[in-house]
């Protein structure tokens, strides 16, 4: 059976203290909206509908360089969940199937979990994912008969004796479309917070003869960000987790807890992880592959057997072929590296293509940029390119050429040539002595005087 998500992102996050909006703050480098919707993708979902608010344009942004065929729809005015689902009926319209409801905030919700939601719209009509809180806290609390859930009720509105009651509510809700969006249009505004809460469609439900349900899941999944130390901790919960991961996949780490990785880091097993590397977006690092210390990746591909670092920085659109070496104080961006290419000592390479087996000596520098457009260099296989060669780009060198250290490479070089572009040493004999005497001599007199 099909299903769409609806993902709610309107609120302003005012506990964040930020002009920014709450779901755009990064978790393990990824704004904490694109988390659900990754984890949402595991239901293979017909729609995804994100409701926007607060920053609507920048969330959109977001969103859509995701999935560029999420929809966006805007809720002007915050005025509870109930009235945030409601903003998607259109949007739906056309949908069969369920609908999951998420929260932009609630980054962790797990795959597996989202499975057994799906699975319990067998026997009930709405689905609640719920936890059993240490400290049920201000969340909204489960009243449950045997395996009927009756209703919801919130903090504000709930007695001593509901609020006794462990059983929380995650915020994530299942239900069929049309009956969802047919409860919620349903819901009233009148409750402690004179808001539109979406925990009334249960009781709406029941009391149309609809059965409900709950599914149990790890406290942990439910954590929903509201303050920045909040997104503190669930950053350290996440790197707890990626490092354990990695350790028990094959990864190979002696300080694991200096190594920060990002939400989709990939790494093969029998890789070595060095101490304080981090891990930016978009980076997979093939098994048998070293990251030394000091390094950050982001946007990149390192392949088996290629060192890396220490003290490298890969940017977006590295990719690095098998056995290839990038050493202390390398920055490559968008550049490929052929097998078994080096550039192991302070190198620029960026827009570039390196053959395999070439040789960039220290300080090579592609000079890429002319100040309004970027350029290309390319660099054919077993090119031995001297040190402090500055590349000016747009340019070409053959395979199996040189360059002499010191060169300022403004046009091609052909496959197998020399080319030499600097100034012709001039040698003078015995001047070096004769002008450092006569600096000493200048030197003393003016002390003496
Ligand atoms: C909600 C639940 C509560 C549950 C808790 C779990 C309701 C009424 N209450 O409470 O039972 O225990 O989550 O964290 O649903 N949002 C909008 N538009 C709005 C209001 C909210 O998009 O008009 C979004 C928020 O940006 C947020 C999510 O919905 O992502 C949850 O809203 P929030 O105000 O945090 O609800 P809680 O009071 O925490
Ligand atoms: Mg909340």
């Amino acid at each position: 059976m099909s299903v769409s998500l609806v993902i709610l992102a309107a609120g302003q996050g005012s506990r964040m203290q930020s002009d920014m909006p709450k779901v755009l703050h990064p978790l393990a480098q990824v704004p904490l909206v694109l988390h659900c919707m990754r984890a949402g993708r595991a239901l293979d979902p017909d729609h995804v509908v994100v409701v926007v608010g607060h920053g609507a344009d920048q969330v959109e942004h977001v969103v859509l360089s995701e999935d560029e065929r999420a929809k966006v729809v805007v809720q002007a005015q915050q005025l509870g969940t109930a009235h945030a689902v409601a903003q998607a009926a259109d949007a739906l319209s056309g949908a069969s199937g369920d609908v999951v409801v998420l929260y932009g905030d609630t980054p962790f919700i797990s795959e597996q979990t989202l499975h057994a939601l799906r699975a319990a719209r067998a026997t009930h009509d709405v689905v609640v994912l719920g936890f059993t809180a240490a400290d049920p806290a201000r969340y909204g609390r489960l009243v449950t008969a045997g395996d009927t859930l009756e209703r919801i009720v919130e903090f504000k509105d709930a007695t001593d004796e509901e609020r006794a009651i462990t059983l929380c509510n995650s915020g994530v809700i299942c239900a069929d479309r049309a009956q969802l969006f047919d409860l919620v249009a349903q819901v009233g505004n009148d409750n402690a917070a004179s808001e539109y809460y979406l925990t009334d469609i249960v009781a709406l439900a029941r009391a149309q003869g609809l059965s409900a349900g709950v599914v149990i899941c790890p406290q942990s999944e439910t954590l929903g960000i509201n303050t920045r130390a909040e997104l503190a901790a669930a950053e350290a919960a996440f790197q707890a987790r990626a490092r354990m991961q990695a350790l028990e996949n094959g990864v190979a780490m002696q300080a694991p807890d200096t190594v920060i990785f990002a939400q989709d880091t990939v790494i093969g097993c029998d890789s070595i992880i060095e101490p304080y590397v981090v891990f930016g977006p978009g980076v997979s690092v093939e098994g048998g592959a070293t990251i030394r210390a000091f390094s950050h990746l982001e946007g990149a591909h390192v392949s088996r057997g290629a060192v890396v670092g220490p003290y490298a920085r890969l940017r977006p659109g590295a990719e690095l072929a098998e056995d290839v070496r990038v050493g202390n104080f390398v920055e490559i961006k968008n550049a490929t590296l052929d097998e078994g290419a080096k550039v192991n000592h302070l190198s620029y390479v960026g827009d570039a293509d390196i053959g395999a087996r070439a040789n960039l000596g220290a300080g090579t520098v592609t000079c890429n940029y002319d100040g309004v457009f970027k350029h290309h260099t390319t660099i054919g296989e077993g090119a031995f390119i001297g040190s402090s060669t500055m590349l000016v780009a747009p340019v070409v060198v053959g395979a199996h050429a040189m360059t002499g250290s010191g060169s300022v490479i403004t046009s091609d070089v052909p496959d197998g040539a020399l080319a030499l572009g600097r100034a012709r040493q001039d040698t003078k004999p015995g001047l070096g002595k004769r002008l450092m005497d006569k600096l000493r001599a200048a030197k003393a007199a003016r002390v003496k005087g």
